[in-house]
């Protein structure tokens, strides 16, 4: 029997993605697949369980660094809440996953708010939604070093949010979910290998990456703008317009042309990757009416569609 249990969504960036490390904004979903995380209590210890990670009650040591990528962030979400709240005690722990964590729709991210809000029920310790945020994110720049805490946010407030790097800001929009299609593309990104080596080139070409960062922030407050009015027109445009500045930025790739020149040429308002790039999936915004060949286009390009609804609810 669970003595307390909590579940957080995964994301989807619609906007601004890259940017939003260099203190830009961006425009993010939260998508109706989900992460739950059952706690139940044992004399002693920390046993963990995760059909989808392949693990059976794994023993768990606080804080250890030892662990595959997943682990870490148990781990590290364990010991970071125990120097903060006190020890939570011996425990098992179960982590169901409803999706694939190779489609990039931050796994990690789910499981560290979903832990620690069971964690937080456990031990009766009551933390705001933004207290919760910065606990969080600060578990995720611990084990991988970078990160905008963008999916953090989405986990925790659900909905689509207007997000400025490390939690600024984070505001709710008003939107009804958008008539998007995503493909996969077949690729896992490397997110954090590939935010370095952005870093890299924004080292070496520091105006350059400020223009184009400048010009996505742009197309981000024009988003949120057509997001609020439900302007498919202008947000498909726009959509065209931040892919545009992905690719100058080197993060596209054939795979995502692929499939991206597909859907806009199957009718889609407008089409751009979503998240590090490189991979992962694209997003295509839609009339309903298209849908099917804007699917199928996608997948005679080679892309899986997955079937996911947008502005899921939040950590519960
Ligand atoms: C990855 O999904 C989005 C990036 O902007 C990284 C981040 O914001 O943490 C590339």
């Amino acid at each position: 029997m669970a003595t307390a249990s909590a579940s957080a969504p995964g994301k989807l960036m619609l906007f601004g993605e890259h940017a939003v490390i260099y203190g830009r904004p961006a425009i993010v979903t939260a998508v109706n697949q989900r992460i739950t995380v059952e706690l139940a209590a044992r004399r002693e210890g920390i046993r963990l369980t995760s059909p989808s990670l392949g693990i059976k009650n794994e023993e768990i040591k606080l804080g250890a660094n030892s662990y595959s990528k997943d682990v870490r962030f148990v781990a590290q979400t364990l010991a970071l809440f125990s120097s903060q709240f006190g020890n939570p005690g011996g425990m098992d722990i179960l982590i169901h996953s409803e999706f694939k964590k190779t489609y990039g729709f931050g796994s990690s991210s789910a499981v560290t708010v979903a832990l620690a809000s069971a964690l937080c029920k456990k031990t009766a310790v009551k933390l705001s939604e933004k207290e919760l945020f910065d606990f969080c994110y600060s578990v995720v720049l611990s084990v991988q070093g970078v990160g905008s805490g963008f999916d953090i946010a989405a986990a925790i407030w659900g909905g689509t949010l207007y997000f400025v790097g490390g939690g600024k800001q984070i505001i709710p929009l008003k939107t009804s979910s958008l008539p998007l299609v995503v493909g996969y593309t077949g690729v896992k990104a490397d997110t954090p290998a590939i935010v370095r080596e952005v870093r890299r080139l924004v080292a070496k070409r520091k105006e350059w990456a400020n223009r184009l960062f400048s010009q996505i922030k742009s197309v981000v407050e024009q988003a949120k703008t057509a997001l609020e009015n439900e302007d498919m027109y202008a947000l498909g445009g726009l959509m065209n317009q931040n892919q545009a500045f992905l690719v100058k930025l080197g993060v596209s790739s054939p795979q995502l042309d692929r499939l991206i020149s597909a859907s806009i040429n199957a009718g889609a308002y407008g089409a751009k990757l979503s998240g590090a790039g490189k991979g992962d999936c694209m997003i295509a915004l839609v009339e309903e009416k298209n849908r099917p060949r804007v699917e199928e286009a996608i997948r005679s390009a080679g892309g899986e569609i997955l079937n996911v609804k947008l502005n899921a609810e939040g950590v519960k």
